[in-house]
């Protein structure tokens, strides 16, 4: 029998469906119950509206689970690869060998962009921040491929850009990043792995081909594992709003980018290692900065800490943690902010205020730690962020699609004005 909720107001009650996901999360389907009552539900920033049936990723905030696919992040990072959790996500199983290997070689083979993407990123002033270059570059693939602007287009039409997008990513983040520093573009190589690609585009020389340390290439592959899908998040949500218009998937994974760019998404782990060079030259006083982050008249946040959804631990933090002292031993580099890092977080972890919030490190609190010992600059970071979401960004947007969803367009309660009359401007 199906289940219901039922909601009672001002004596009138409205008996509403309940509906049960495979790990038994419950929800009250409110889809109908404006036509039935005349009221809205309300609920800013979302915190607890479902606004999909999705099948990509579980998580639990309470346990600290989070599975791709119903394969729990901890086995992924350990044992797969980026390419092989994106096929994962996009498509919904592990792929065999054969499939891999052709998803793996079809990727190789589309990492060049039109040599007129170079145009329109000399007309970046070097000052531009490689996000939004990358977001801009990412929309201006509607240009050069014009038929993915049509909503009706065949599966095989919607893959190829499925494709060509992850296949160029890493070119255009690369480049993002050598347009900053002036140096010479350094075209994709199709002889090398994803990861070691995009290194080699980022720190290769026109002459000399960038020799990356195992130690490295493999940090980097997990870090994409572990951003790689996160369900309903800020960035996500707009690429599935975005999306259900029927924009292109261009446009929408480019909204993605410009929403998971704010210091409170994606560019928290920016935002951490500001923070923690600043408490750096600040004396390194740790106990100082807790006292800011707990006052309520300081706006200062311990960034990279707390989280929407985890309020136990974020599974990704502990993997993270571990691999960014991998990192550092194997690299043999010695970061003294490192140690600011785990002061903060031991004295968070042990704090009322930070106890009685479930504040915990986040994602973000070590991936920054991670990236500056690759040699990746602090404004390059939520860039490298965005390459890892990408295929959840498309397997979100592709799901959005196939389900049929209708357009995204909540409801509001006005609080404004009501009914006036036009007053003349001598009148005023
Ligand atoms: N430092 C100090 N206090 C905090 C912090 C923090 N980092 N995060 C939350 N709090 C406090 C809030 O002031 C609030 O306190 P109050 O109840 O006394 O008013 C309480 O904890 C709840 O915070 P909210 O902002 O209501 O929680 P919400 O779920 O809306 O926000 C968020 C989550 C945005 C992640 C928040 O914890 C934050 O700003 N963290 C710092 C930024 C950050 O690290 N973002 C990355 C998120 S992970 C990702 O996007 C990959």
């Amino acid at each position: 029998m199906s289940k219901t909720a039922n909601i009672s107001i001002n004596g009138q009650s409205y008996d509403l469906p309940l509906v049960e996901g495979s790990e038994q999360e419950q929800a009250i389907d409110i889809s109908k119950f404006r036509g039935q009552s005349g009221v809205i539900t309300i609920d800013p920033g979302f915190k607890n509206t479902g606004s999909t049936q999705s099948a990509i990723t579980f998580l639990d905030g309470e346990k600290g689970i989070l599975r791709y696919r119903g394969y729990p992040i901890e086995q992924l990072a350990e044992k797969s690869s980026f390419l092989e959790v994106s096929y994962l996500l996009i498509y919904g199983e592990l792929p065999s060998s054969s499939e891999l290997e052709s998803f793996a070689s079809e990727i190789t083979t589309h990492t060049m962009v039109n040599e007129d993407i170079r145009k329109i990123l000399d007309g970046f002033p070097s000052s531009a921040h490689p996000m939004g270059v990358l977001s801009s570059l990412v929309t201006a693939q509607t240009a050069f491929y014009p038929a993915s602007l049509d909503p009706n287009r065949s599966p095989d039409e919607i893959n190829i850009g499925i494709i060509r997008l992850l296949a160029k990513m890493p070119t255009f983040a690369a480049w993002a990043f050598k347009k900053q520093k002036g140096h010479p573009l350094i075209y994709p190589n199709n002889q090398l792995d994803y990861c070691s690609n995009f290194l080699n585009m980022m720190f290769g020389l026109p002459a000399t081909q960038y020799e990356a340390d195992p130690a490295v290439t493999s940090a980097l592959d997990q870090l994409l594992i572990l951003h790689a899908d996160h369900e309903q998040n800020c960035s996500t949500s707009t690429v599935r709003i975005v999306g259900s218009s029927q924009a292109s998937l261009y446009a929408s994974i480019s909204a993605g980018i410009n929403a998971l760019w704010g210091p409170l998404h994606g560019g928290a782990n920016q935002a951490v290692i500001e923070m923690l060079e600043n408490i750096k030259a600040d004396g390194g006083d740790t106990k100082k900065w807790m006292a800011k982050a707990k006052d309520k008249d300081d706006p200062f946040r311990l960034m990279g800490f707390g989280h929407r959804v985890y309020k136990n631990f974020d599974p990704r933090a502990r993997i993270i943690k571990k691999a960014a002292d991998d990192v550092l031993e194997k690299l043999g580099v010695v970061d003294p902010i490192l140690d600011i890092a785990k002061g903060l977080e031991e004295e968070a972890l042990s704090d009322q205020y930070f106890v009685d919030r479930k504040l915990y490190p986040n994602v973000d609190f070590y991936s920054g730690i991670i990236y500056r010992a690759l040699g990746i600059p602090t404004d390059m970071f939520t860039v490298m962020f965005a390459l890892g979401r990408l295929p959840g960004w498309i397997a979100q947007w592709k799901e959005m699609r196939e389900n049929g969803e209708p357009i995204g367009r909540p409801r509001q309660v006005y609080v404004g004005e009501t009914d006036r009359n036009y007053i003349d401007i001598s009148s005023r």
